[in-house]
């Protein structure tokens, strides 16, 4: 059985229609000022009317194998990380697995809303390693527009449409891959963020305290339990949810800001999507190099959290 797992191709994709907080200004009472200072956004991509998850998912997903150089036969399993899927039922992961014709994959989604790239992660570490599957395709992609409330200036600035994706694989070479991954969950908090019927409502402040204490003690704990310094990390690639978050755990981690990868400027909360957007935005500008260690972040609904470590 492998030693270890690790991520051979990466891929993304953002829809075309850009909603600028400038637009947002016309449609609720906002600013782009108070969008910017608040959160770090000043942009974010919309789907087109019939664009699903799963096309977009679709996308990232051919990217990332076209990456990784493996074909559609080659993949064991298919890990769809969305709250956001294209019907409740099946699984937008089966969608995808017949476009992509992935015959041999067996296929399923998490609800884990912006935690939901690192319980794939967790989960796909787990299955290659314990020899159940040598390929895992790790998508997390969402259509969040089609679960905002456009008339709501407390949430629709925030969240955006994208795809994002992994191709993993196990290794007998401990030198990169997974090196760590916990997830965490509390369910007591479930009224903080959630989709009671058609759109996103968000204690948003309060979301925002939990957010903050929560990953200030994750990434602590994180290093603790690695036997790290936070010398020992390259880069910081956070949940992009806000900037203010992403600056506050940078700095109880005691690491600058240039060690922080963070793209929500241009593409807001993406939730599921968002660290694996930000990691192939990362890989393919060649930012994040061989060798370099990353801890990833993230912290959502459920409430839900959760880090990993992985070396280039
Ligand atoms: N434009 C202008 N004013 C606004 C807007 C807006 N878009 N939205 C809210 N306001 C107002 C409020 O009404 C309030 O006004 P008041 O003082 O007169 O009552 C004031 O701004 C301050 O509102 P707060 O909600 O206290 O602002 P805060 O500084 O907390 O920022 C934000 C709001 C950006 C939503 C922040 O709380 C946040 O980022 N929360 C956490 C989000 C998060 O991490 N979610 C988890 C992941 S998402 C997922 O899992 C899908």
């Amino acid at each position: 059985m492998p030693l270890r797992t690790i991520i051979t191709g990466t891929g993304s994709c953002l829809p075309d229609r850009v909603l600028t907080n400038f637009d947002l200004e016309k449609m609720v009472d906002t600013t782009n000022q108070w969008i910017v200072e608040r959160t770090g956004i000043s942009e974010r991509r919309i789907g087109a009317d019939g664009e699903a998850t799963s096309d977009i998912g679709l996308k990232a997903a051919r990217a990332a194998m076209e990456a990784a150089g493996v074909g559609p036969e080659d993949i064991d399993l298919i890990v769809f990380a969305t709250i956001t899927p294209d019907q409740p039922m099946p699984a937008t992961a089966c969608l995808l697995q017949a476009k992509l014709g992935a015959r041999r994959a067996a296929a399923f989604d998490i609800s884990a809303a912006c935690s939901g790239f690192i319980y794939g992660l967790s989960i796909a570490d787990g299955m290659i390693r314990s020899g159940s599957a040598r390929r895992v395709l790790l998508v997390g992609a969402e259509m969040l527009s089609r679960v905002t409330d456009w008339q709501d200036r407390s949430t629709c600035v925030l969240f955006g449409d994208g795809a994002g994706a992994v191709v993993l694989e196990g290794t007998d070479d401990t030198a990169s891959g997974v090196e760590y991954v916990r997830i965490h969950a509390d369910g007591t908090l479930w009224d903080m963020l959630h989709i009671p019927e058609n759109f996103i409502r968000m204690k948003g402040n309060e979301t925002f305290k939990v957010a903050v204490r929560t990953l200030e003690a994750l990434v602590i704990d994180t290093l603790r339990e690695n036997n790290l310094q936070a010398s020992d990390i390259t880069f910081l690639l956070p949940h992009q949810a806000n900037e203010r978050i992403i600056r506050a755990t940078a700095e109880r981690l005691g690491l600058p800001m240039e060690r922080v990868i963070m793209n929500l400027e241009k593409v807001g909360n993406t939730s599921g999507a968002s660290i694996p957007i930000a990691l192939d935005e990362a890989v393919r500008s060649g930012r994040i190099k061989r060798g370099d260690r990353i801890l990833l972040e993230a912290f959502g609904a459920g409430l839900t959290w959760g880090a990993a470590l992985i070396k280039w």
